[in-house]
């Protein structure tokens, strides 16, 4: 498999500490969309999700819990696999940061850091926050706390440290060679501003618990949690074994997908790990923003956490996902309110998509006996919406090859618009008696439109987008890009089944269970 059509895209792998929440549902819907586009593009994917299952966050939700670590870990774990399966995540991979295979190969990582003298023993004497798990210099406080807004407490104990403070140029040098490494470009100026400032040495192992990858040599001492969590983007192709085929096949990846607050790990600490060891840094990484709740900061102690598994069960999974990547803009920050999403629910899916699909397909049944109509010539109106249709997949690369799935999606809505417009301007249900044969057509050009748009649709909806190729007569294996444009026209005389609605409009006496 050649490196140009493979691609590697990643979750951050989750914090077991807590439950799955709307948060974490966001990042890796927006990889498995990507996941799923670049599949149906005749691409090789690796989609890695997982739990990052060590340091002193888990530790202590452990011990509140009552439980030995690894029990504790087993059961959150679980949940972050089951929110995969209710939100119809096609992950390749689920990696956990308690399995062999990640411990042989952080233990290597860090083996070959000390082999060319990036690591060295020092004390640690400063402040640290649990919650960021992150390390904070005195001069980044803010009245006292993390600037996350964390409480964070002093910590003083031996350490290893990584060399830091000898990336800042090459770090620089690097994002200056690779200008699309951090997206989108304001978070990126915000990261070369932070190296600009001037990097420390960073601590990187822990003695005062034990919860963690032992370090090679001393085991007194645990590696800090977030060298320990970044390497699983290799330790899931096969690392330390460079030769390993997914290794060679996928490395480096294409996109790791995080949220902004944990953009620095990514983008300044990994490929400076990375490239100390010789190893090659990642294509992309992409910082998308933050979800509030109906105005307000999503937090446990606040109590307004949004469980995906609820909202699913209120307004459907595609309903959801297209919500989640249609309001906001990917890359800035969204807020979640039970209007909106039954506004998209309603207005994009029910009424102008599924309301289409429903028309079209009950005219082809009523009036063309059940089956794909014979089209005759096609007027400038008739290649124009078929145009817009067939040429939506170059803009979509593009979208997608960028992570603007708003974008891709305000495409694909504008091409349900023009049809939409096409129906009322062809009143096919007019030329039924009037002119048959140009009823033929019109609906024609609409099956095939639809076609299209079930097709381009599947990385956003897939149950849907399903329902509607089903509609269509469309054979499971014709469903990919391949089959755009002329290639998988429905020969005419397909019989169809009796289509049946697709979007359902919101049922406000559905109820959350539980509620
Ligand atoms: N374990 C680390 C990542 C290690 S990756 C090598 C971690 N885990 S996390 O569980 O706390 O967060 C994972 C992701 O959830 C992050 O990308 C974070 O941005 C995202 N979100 C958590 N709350 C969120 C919102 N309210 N809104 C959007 N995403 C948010 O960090």
């Amino acid at each position: 498999m050649s490196k140009e059509t493979s691609y590697y895209v990643t979750t951050p792998i989750y914090y077991v500490n807590d439950s799955p929440h709307i948060g974490h549902a966001y990042t890796s819907l927006a990889c498995d969309a990507l996941a799923r586009f670049m599949r149906l593009d005749g691409r090789t994917v690796k989609f890695l999700t997982g739990t990052d299952e060590h340091g002193e966050k888990v530790a202590k939700a452990a011990a509140e819990a009552g439980v030995a670590p690894q029990e504790f870990v087993d059961r959150i774990s679980a949940r972050f696999r089951a929110l995969g399966t209710t939100l119809d995540f096609t992950n390749d991979d689920f990696i956990r940061t308690t399995e062999p295979r990640h411990i042989e190969s952080v233990r290597q990582l860090w083996r070959e850091l000390v082999k060319r003298d990036w690591i060295y023993l020092g004390t640690y004497a400063g402040w640290y926050s649990v919650r960021d798990e992150a390390f904070y210099a005195e001069k980044e406080l803010v009245d006292g706390k993390a600037p996350t807004g964390a409480p964070v407490e002093w910590v003083e104990e031996p350490s290893y440290f990584f060399r830091l403070s000898a990336w800042q140029d090459r770090l620089l040098a690097f994002y200056e060679a690779n200008p699309d490494f951090i997206l989108p470009a304001t978070r990126r100026n915000e990261v070369v501003s932070f190296v600009k400032g001037g990097l420390n040495d960073l601590s990187v192992s822990r003695t005062s618990f034990d919860w963690g990858v032992p370090v090679p040599d001393d085991p007194g001492h645990v590696m800090y949690v977030w060298i320990d969590a970044l390497t699983n983007y290799i330790s899931a192709v096969g690392y330390p074994d460079m030769n390993a085929a997914d290794y060679r096949t996928f490395w480096p990846a294409d996109v790791h997908m995080v949220g902004k607050d944990i953009l620095r790990f990514h983008a300044v600490y990994w490929p400076a790990f990375l490239m100390a060891a010789e190893i090659a840094p990642p294509k992309r990484v992409f910082a998308h923003g933050w979800w509030t709740n109906e105005g307000a900061k999503i937090s446990k102690s606040v109590g307004n956490i949004i469980d995906p598994h609820d909202l699913v069960a209120r307004y459907g999974v595609d309903q959801v996902r297209y919500f989640l990547l249609r309001e906001v803009p990917f890359g800035n920050d969204g807020d979640f309110s039970h209007r909106a999403m039954i506004g998209r629910k309603n207005g994009d899916l029910a009424n102008d998509f599924g309301n289409l699909v429903q028309r079209v397909l009950s005219m082809v049944q009523r009036n063309c006996a059940a089956a794909a109509p014979e089209p005759g010539p096609f007027d400038s109106a008739d290649r124009a919406l078929l145009d817009q249709a067939w040429g939506s997949l170059p803009t979509l690369r593009e979208q997608y090859a960028r992570q603007r799935f708003h974008l891709a999606l305000i495409h694909l809505w504008g091409v349900i618009g023009a049809a939409n417009r096409y129906v009322d301007e062809q009143a096919p249900w007019a030329l039924r008696k009037t002119d048959p044969a140009r009823m033929n057509t019109v609906l024609y050009v609409l099956v095939e439109v639809i076609r299209h748009l079930a097709i381009l649709s599947q990385p956003v909806t897939p149950r849907g987008a399903a329902k509607i190729l089903d509609q269509l007569a469309v054979a499971a294996e014709a469903r990919d890009f391949g089959q755009l444009g002329a290639a998988g026209a429905i020969p005419p005389g397909t019989a169809l089944p009796k289509p049946e609605g697709v979007f359902p409009r919101h049922d406000p006496d559905a109820m959350v269970p539980g509620s």
